[in-house]
C-alpha cells in the first residue's frame, strides 16, 4: 500500500482509508458479519484510517463494536467529527463519540462541514495539547465551500482538510489541493465515487484496454487511482459495505500510478461514457 506523509508531523499513513457514511449506519446483527469482512479486508490490504461522524447514525458505534473485537484495533487511525453547535454540546458530543468508538484517544477530530467552527476550534486545541486527540481537521463536501475551507486554513493552523474530489468533480484541482500543500495541511478526500453515483454511470461500461498497464482490473481501482495519483492527496476515504468492493478498491493503492497525461486520458474516457 502506497503511503503519504502528514505534513504537520511527518507521520506516514496509507493512501486509502475508509468512510462509514451509510455503510456502517446499521443496528442489524446480520450486518455485523459482513461489515467484519469489510473491516478485515481493509486492514489486510494495508488500510488504516477510518472516518466517521456523529451525523452517520449508528456508524461510530459500529466502528467501536467491530474494532474492539479486532486484534489490530490499536493499529488503526481513528477519525471522527464534531457536528453540533455550542461549546458544551460539542464537548459532550465528542466525549460520546470516543465512548462509542471505544477509544481513549482519537487520532483526528474534525469540524464537520465547518459547523460552529469558531466555538469548537479552541476546544480541539486544548484536547490536542492534553493528548486526547492527535490531529485537528475541518471538512466539507461541496465545491461551494472551498473558499470557506481556504479562509479557515489560512487563519488557523489545522492538520487536515477534508473535501470532495472525484474524476467527474475535479474543482479541487483548480486551487484547494495546492493551497493545502502550500500551507502544509494533509488532505482527506470524500465522495470519491460521487456517493456511489459513478458506479451507476459506469457499471455496464468496459474498462479501457490500457487500464491493464496500470494494473487496474475494476472501476473502483480506476476511479481511486485517478485521485491518489494527485501528489497533494494524502488519503482517500471510499465507503463500502461489501468486502469484494473493498478488495477491488484497495488494489488502487498498489503498483503504478498514472502520470499527468494518463490522468487526463482517464478523465476524458469517463466523461465520454
Ligand atoms: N462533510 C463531510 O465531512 C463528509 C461528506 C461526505 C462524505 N464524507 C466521508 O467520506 C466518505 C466517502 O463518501 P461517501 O460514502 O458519501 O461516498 P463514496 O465513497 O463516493 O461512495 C460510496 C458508495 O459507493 C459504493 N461502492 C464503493 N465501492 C464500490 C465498488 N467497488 N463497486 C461498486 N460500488 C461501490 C458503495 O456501495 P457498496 O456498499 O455496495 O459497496 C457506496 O454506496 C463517507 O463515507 C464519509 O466518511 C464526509
Amino acid at each position: 500500500m502506497i503511503t503519504r506523509t502528514i505534513p504537520s508531523t511527518g507521520e506516514s499513513i496509507p493512501v486509502i482509508g475508509m468512510g462509514t457514511y451509510n455503510t456502517f449506519d446499521t443496528n442489524n446483527k446480520s450486518a455485523i458479519d459482513s461489515l467484519t469482512a469489510v473491516l478485515n479486508t481493509f486492514y489486510q490490504a494495508g488500510g488504516r484510517l477510518i472516518d466517521s461522524s456523529p451525523m452517520y447514525g449508528n456508524a461510530e458505534r459500529m466502528v467501536g463494536t467491530l474494532t474492539s473485537k479486532a486484534p489490530f484495533a490499536n493499529e488503526l487511525f481513528y477519525a471522527t467529527k464534531v457536528w453540533t453547535r455550542g461549546l458544551q454540546q460539542g464537548i459532550k458530543q465528542m466525549d460520546h463519540s470516543m465512548d462509542l468508538m471505544d477509544r481513549k484517544v482519537i487520532d483526528l477530530m474534525q469540524i464537520h462541514n465547518l459547523t460552529d467552527w469558531k466555538t469548537h476550534l479552541p476546544v480541539l486545541r486544548e484536547w490536542k495539547e492534553a493528548g486526547k486527540i492527535r490531529y485537528i481537521g475541518i471538512t466539507h463536501y461541496t465545491f461551494s465551500s472551498y473558499d470557506d475551507l481556504e479562509k479557515v486554513m489560512r487563519a488557523e493552523p489545522v492538520d487536515f482538510v477534508q473535501f470532495n474530489y472525484s474524476i467527474l468533480e475535479r474543482e479541487a484541482e483548480d486551487r484547494l489541493l495546492y493551497v493545502a500543500a502550500e500551507l502544509g495541511v494533509a488532505t482527506l478526500i470524500n465522495r470519491p465515487f460521487g456517493q456511489g453515483r459513478l458506479f451507476t454511470h459506469l457499471k455496464n461500461e468496459p474498462l479501457p484496454h490500457w487500464a491493464a498497464d496500470l494494473s487496474i482490473q475494476s472501476w473502483g481501482a480506476f476511479l481511486l487511482k485517478y485521485i491518489i495519483a494527485h501528489s497533494n492527496v494524502t488519503c482517500v476515504i471510499p465507503a463500502s459495505s461489501n468486502a469484494q468492493h473493498m478488495a477491488d478498491n484497495m488494489k488502487a493503492g498498489e503498483g503504478t500510478l498514472p502520470d499527468e497525461r494518463t490522468r487526463e486520458k482517464m478523465a476524458a474516457y469517463v466523461r465520454a461514457l
